[in-house]
C-alpha cells in the first residue's frame, strides 16, 4: 500500500496548546532482524539534533538487523538525514540524491530514503513526488518511530511511501540510542520552536515547543552516569524554554539544579534564546561547578531596527545587559550566532553588529549570510542588497570576531585547564580533548587515560585550537 501524508505549512503553523501523549518506542519481536545481514549508509546533515536523531535511526536500524557500512555504493539502504536551515544545506541533500540515481541505476535494489528537516518542506516533498519517484521512502522529523513500519512496507509493496505529519505527535521515550561518542551524549530536553523568528523555517520543520517530563529526563542521565559518560549536553532548538508548555512550577533553573545534583562531571545546554534566560538560571550556574562555565547565546544583529524585522523579541541594550551579567560567572565563554544580509540590512545597520562584536569580543561566533527560506516572513520582505556585498560583509565580520576567538584562547596561556580527554591524535603521545570552556586542545603526554578528565597546561594558543601538555 502506498502511504501519503503530506506537510502542511498552515497546519504546521498552528499554535494550539495541545496535551501530549507519552508512549514507550517498541520493536514488534517479529521484526527484529528482518533485515539480518544487510548494511546501511547514514548521512547526517545540519545541527546536533540531527546528529541525535541519528542516533536514534542508526539504533532502529541495527534493531532491525542492519549493520553500518562507511561505503556508500556497497549499501543495501542509503538513508539521508536532512537539513533545512539554509540554502547550501538543500543543496547538499539534492546534490547528494543526484548522485544516488546513478547508484540506483547499477544497482536497483539499493533502498534510498530521506527524513530530516527538508521532508517537512512542502516544496520538496513535491519535487520528489514528481522528479524523484526513485526515493523509495521519506518520513519526517515527527515519526522516526515510524521507521520499521515504512522499511517494511517497502519491502512488501515496493512503492513510494511518504509519511509526513504538519504537527508533531506523541512524545517518544525510550527510542533506542547508538551513541557516536563514548564520554559525552546528547540528552534531549524540549522538542521544537515556538519563537517563530522570520528568518527561521525550525518552528515548521520541528513543530511547537515539547518539554521532556524531567522524571525522564534524569533517569536517561543516571543511566549516562552508570556507563561512565563524563559529559551531558542538554539539546532543545530554545533550551530555556524548558518546562513552559508541561509545568506550573518548574523550569530550567530547577531542571540545570536537579541534573547538576545528579553529580556527572560535566554539563552544557544548548541552545539558548536570550528572551528566556532568567537571573535564577544564572545563579544556579554560579553555584554548581560540573555545569560548564560555557554559553551560546545567539545575537543574530547588533542593529535594533533588524532585530525587530528578524522578530527576536530583544533590543541590543537588553542583550548586553544579559551579556555582562553572564560575564559574573568565573571564566565564562560565551559564543554567538551573527546573520548577515538580512533584508533591509544597510551597511549602517551592519556596522551596528561589527561595533557589538567589537563591544562583546565573543569567544567564539558561528557567522551566517541570510538565506531566504520557503514560506517563513522574511522571505517575503524586499531585498536589495546584492549577494556580492553580502559576501564582503560576511567577510569583514569574520576578520573582526576571529581576532577575539585568538585573544581569548591567549588569555589561557601558561594556565592549567581541565581538559575532557576524547581521543589520541596521529602522532605519538599526542592526545585531544575539550577543556570547560570548550575549547579544542590538542596535547602532549604519556600514559594519559582517554574519557578522563585532566589538567593540561596551555603553551599555545591559535584561531581555533590550543596546544597544551597534561600536568
Ligand atoms: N539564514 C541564515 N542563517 C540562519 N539561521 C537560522 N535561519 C537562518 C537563515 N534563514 C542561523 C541562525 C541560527 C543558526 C542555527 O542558524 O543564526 O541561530
Ligand atoms: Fe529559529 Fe528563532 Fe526558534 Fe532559534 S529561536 S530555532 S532562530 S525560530
Amino acid at each position: 500500500m502506498k502511504i501519503i501524508h503530506k506537510p502542511n505549512y498552515k497546519e504546521a503553523k498552528t499554535t494550539d496548546k495541545r496535551a501530549y501523549k507519552k508512549i514507550d518506542f517498541q520493536i514488534d519481536q517479529e521484526q527484529k532482524n528482518v533485515f539480518h545481514g544487510k548494511t546501511y549508509y547514514l548521512k547526517t546533515y545540519g545541527c546536533q539534533m540531527n546528529e541525535h536523531d541519528s542516533e536514534n535511526i542508526k539504533a532502529i536500524l541495527e534493531e532491525l538487523g542492519f549493520h553500518s557500512t562507511d561505503c556508500m555504493e556497497e549499501a543495501d539502504l542509503v538513508l539521508l538525514n536532512t537539513c533545512s536551515i539554509r540554502e547550501n544545506a538543500h543543496n547538499k541533500a539534492f546534490g547528494m540524491l543526484g548522485r544516488l540515481k546513478h547508484l540506483k541505476e547499477t544497482k536497483k535494489d539499493v533502498l534510498v530514503g530521506l527524513c530530516g528537516c527538508m521532508a517537512q518542506e512542502e516544496g520538496v516533498i513535491d519535487e520528489i513526488l514528481h522528479k524523484y519517484k526513485w526515493v523509495n521512502f521519506v518520513f519526517g522529523t515527527h515519526n522516526i518511530n515510524r521507521l520499521p513500519d515504512l522499511l517494511l512496507e517497502n519491502m512488501r509493496s515496493h512503492e513510494q511511501q511518504i509519511e509526513v505529519f504538519s504537527r508533531e505527535q506523541d512524545l517518544i521515550e525510550h527510542m533506542p540510542v547508538k551513541r557516536d561518542n563514548p564520554y559525552k551524549a546528547y540528552v534531549n530536553i524540549i522538542y521544537g520552536c515556538d519563537k517563530f523568528c522570520t528568518y527561521c523555517i525550525v518552528p515548521y520543520t520541528r513543530g511547537r515547543q515539547r518539554s521532556r517530563a524531567k522524571e525522564d529526563i534524569l533517569e536517561e542521565i543516571k543511566n549516562l552516569q552508570k556507563d561512565h559518560y563524563q559529559e551531558v549536553i542538554l539539546l532543545g532548538q530554545n533550551v530555556n524554554a524548558y518546562g513552559k508548555d508541561l509545568y506550573e512550577n518548574y523550569k530550567m533553573e530547577n531542571l540545570l539544579e536537579d541534573v547538576a545534583k545528579t553529580g556527572i562531571p560535566r554539563i552544557r545546554f544548548v541552545t539558548s534564546h536570550p528572551w528566556d534566560f532568567t537571573d535564577q538560571m544564572i545563579e544556579v550556574m554560579k553555584k554548581y561547578k560540573n555545569i560548564m562555565p560555557a554559553i551560546h547565546l545567539p545575537v543574530q544583529s547588533g542593529c535594533n531596527r533588524i532585530l525587530k524585522l528578524m522578530g527576536r523579541r530583544y533590543t541590543k541594550e537588553e542583550y548586553l545587559k544579559l551579556f555582562y551579567k553572564l560575564k559574573e560567572i568565573p571564566n565564562i565563554a560565551i559564543s554567538t550566532d551573527i546573520i548577515v544580509g538580512f533584508p533591509g540590512e544597510s551597511e549602517e545597520d551592519f556596522q551596528e553588529t561589527l561595533d557589538l562584536c567589537k563591544t562583546c569580543k565573543f569567544d567564539n561566533a558561528y557567522t551566517f549570510i541570510y538565506s531566504a527560506r520557503e514560506n517563513t516572513p522574511a522571505s517575503k520582505l524586499i531585498d536589495h542588497t546584492s549577494l556580492k556585498e553580502k559576501e564582503d560583509r560576511l567577510q569583514r565580520l569574520n576578520a573582526v570576531v576571529n581576532t577575539y576567538f585568538k585573544e581569548s584562547n591567549e588569555r589561557l596561556l601558561n594556565k592549567e585547564v581541565e581538559v575532557l580527554v576524547e581521543g589520541v591524535s596521529d602522532k605519538k603521545n599526542n592526545y585531544f580533548g575539550y577543556t570547560d570552556t570548550n575549547k579544542l586542545i590538542n596535547f602532549t603526554g604519556e600514559h594519559v587515560p582517554v574519557g578522563s578528565i585532566i589538567k593540561v597546561r596551555v603553551l599555545d594558543a591559535k584561531t581555533w585550537s590550543l596546544d597544551g601538555k597534561a600536568v
